[in-house]
């Protein structure tokens, strides 16, 4: 006599969860194929080494964006005047709910705002809700203190002698590069940034780049503008210096997926200009000491590999010559 085994048929929600579960597999496995040999390690003389401090800072802004992003402003004197473009704050999330979150994350630092006579310096953050750090993040009440080490990796520079920008970012990636678009703004520098995401409303960056003078290029999954072959054609016409502004920009910084910055390499080697691409890992301490972040940069098995922490998260990006 056999016994059959009761037939579970998966909702449709659990359908949609592994649905959403094997996309995201799928995205980052592309993404690691798409940085195989794309990045090494900026020369010294172009990044000065981070200098970071330790800080307890007051929590002054701490509100949505949208659906599925919250936005951070700290206090920091010291912070805000001395983060280079593309760098970046652990921070110590407070227990929260009875769970006890042990190791600092890794933010972007979106915005600097040195402090001026009428308030003090402070930078802004953006995240996206996606684990148990994040969630109790977003509890911290404005008006409460949080422990970030900052400024801390090597950032975005721009070669001597730039005029013109691209700037690339995804999602939350962003936030990587918008200090590039303060320091362009500052130094006279036409910029336009490509804004990437999977709806019109999740674009995050918009109000940063009318602020600062930013053309932007809207991209997104739902219109199918975000297609990487049709991205591509549509920048190389942006380009295709038929006039002063069409004329390609002298440096691509790109942030938010490997993709992108496989396709800012692709641009970078038709226009024949430097491309630099911020990455993430997952990170422990931020500060080299862990080891857990190496970044995908080939080397001699017997020699000890960069980390995205203190040798990036900016790399230099160049299509592999074979
Ligand atoms: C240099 C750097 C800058 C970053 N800047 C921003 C930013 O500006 N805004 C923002 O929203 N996020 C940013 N991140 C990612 C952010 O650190 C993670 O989303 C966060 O640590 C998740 O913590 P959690 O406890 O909520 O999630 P966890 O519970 O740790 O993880 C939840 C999910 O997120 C994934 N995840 C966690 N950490 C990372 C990571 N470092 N990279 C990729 N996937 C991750 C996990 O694999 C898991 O699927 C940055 C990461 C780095 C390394
Ligand atoms: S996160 Fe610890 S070495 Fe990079």
């Amino acid at each position: 006599m056999s016994i059959d085994a009761p037939v579970v048929t998966p909702t449709a929600a659990t359908l949609r969860a592994r649905a959403a579960v094997a996309q995201a597999r799928a995205f980052a496995e592309a993404d690691e194929r798409a940085l195989d040999g794309l990045v090494s390690v900026r020369p010294r003389s172009a990044v000065p080494r981070p200098q970071p401090v330790w800080d307890d800072a007051e929590v002054l802004v701490h509100e949505p964006v949208g659906e599925r992003y919250r936005r951070l402003v700290l206090a920091s004197n010291t912070i805000a005047a001395t983060a280079q473009a593309g760098q970046f704050l652990m921070i110590t999330v407070p227990p929260h709910g009875g769970d006890t979150i042990l190791l600092p994350r890794p933010m972007a630092i979106h915005r600097r705002r040195p402090a001026t006579t009428d308030h003090p310096g402070t930078v802004e953050l953006i995240y996206g809700v996606v684990g148990r750090g994040t969630r109790a993040l977003a509890a911290v009440p404005v008006g409460g203190t949080l422990q970030v080490t900052g400024p801390l990796g090597r950032g975005f520079g721009f070669p001597p002698g730039t005029r013109s920008a691209l700037l690339i970012g995804r999602g939350v990636g962003v936030c990587g590069v918008m200090g590039a678009a303060e320091d362009a703004a500052a130094a006279g520098i036409r910029t336009t940034m490509v804004l990437s995401g999977q709806h019109p409303d999740q674009l995050l960056g918009r109000s940063d780049c009318a602020e600062l003078g930013v053309q932007v290029i809207g991209a997104t999954d739902d219109d199918g503008s975000s297609d990487l072959t049709f991205l591509a054609t549509r920048l190389r016409g942006h380009f295709d210096g038929t006039t002063p502004e069409r004329t390609p920009p002298g440096v691509i910084m790109v942030c938010g997926a490997g993709v992108l910055a496989r396709l800012a390499a692709e641009l970078g080697a038709h226009w024949g200009v430097p491309v630099q691409a911020s990455l993430e890992a997952h990170m422990a301490c931020g500060l080299g000491y862990c080891h857990g972040c190496a970044a995908p940069v080939r080397t001699d098995p017997s020699v000890e590999g960069p980390l995205v922490c203190a040798d990036g998260p900016v790399f230099d990006a160049a299509i592999p010559v074979v």
